[in-house]
């Protein structure tokens, strides 16, 4: 099974990664790899809102969130993992976030359906407060 991780505290070792790390610690007992994503290291431009990707589905930007792309599409399992900043999700998970409109529009506007896995695509949502 093809688990990625989104690591969206900028601290080291800080509560999220904490937690984040209890959860692929278990999972990785079960046998299962994950691929964590530190996003605060990654080069992710926010969202422009350019429209580039309604007719294409695809972003029309050139970054870090190529790979990211790539391996959301393959993952059987995906955390997303933030601490709370002012009653939101982190910006650097946000940014993560708002670029998965073309994701949103492959799937509403062009209505093609983004194929699953033999284990279906399942989210847990890690969002950590003092
Ligand atoms: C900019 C900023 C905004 C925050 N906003 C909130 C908030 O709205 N609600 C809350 O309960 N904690 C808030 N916190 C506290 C963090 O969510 C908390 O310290 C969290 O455990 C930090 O995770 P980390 O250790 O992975 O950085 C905020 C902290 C920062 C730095």
């Amino acid at each position: 099974m093809k688990v990625i991780a989104f690591l969206g505290s900028p601290r080291i070792d800080g509560n999220t990664e904490l937690l984040l790390h209890e959860a692929v610690k278990a999972i990785e007992e079960q046998g299962h790899g994950v691929r964590t994503f530190k996003l605060n290291y990654l080069r992710i431009k926010p969202c422009q809102d350019c429209g580039g990707c309604d007719k294409t589905g695809k972003c029309i930007i050139n970054d870090d969130m190529n790979e990211i792309y790539d391996a959301i599409r393959e993952a059987d399992r995906i955390i997303l993992a933030s601490p709370i900043f002012f009653f939101g999700m982190s910006a650097q998970t946000k940014a993560m976030v708002d670029r998965c409109q073309s994701f949103w529009c492959e799937k509403y506007l062009l209505k093609q359906t983004i194929p699953e896995g033999p284990y279906g695509r399942k989210g847990l949502l890690l969002l950590v407060v003092a």
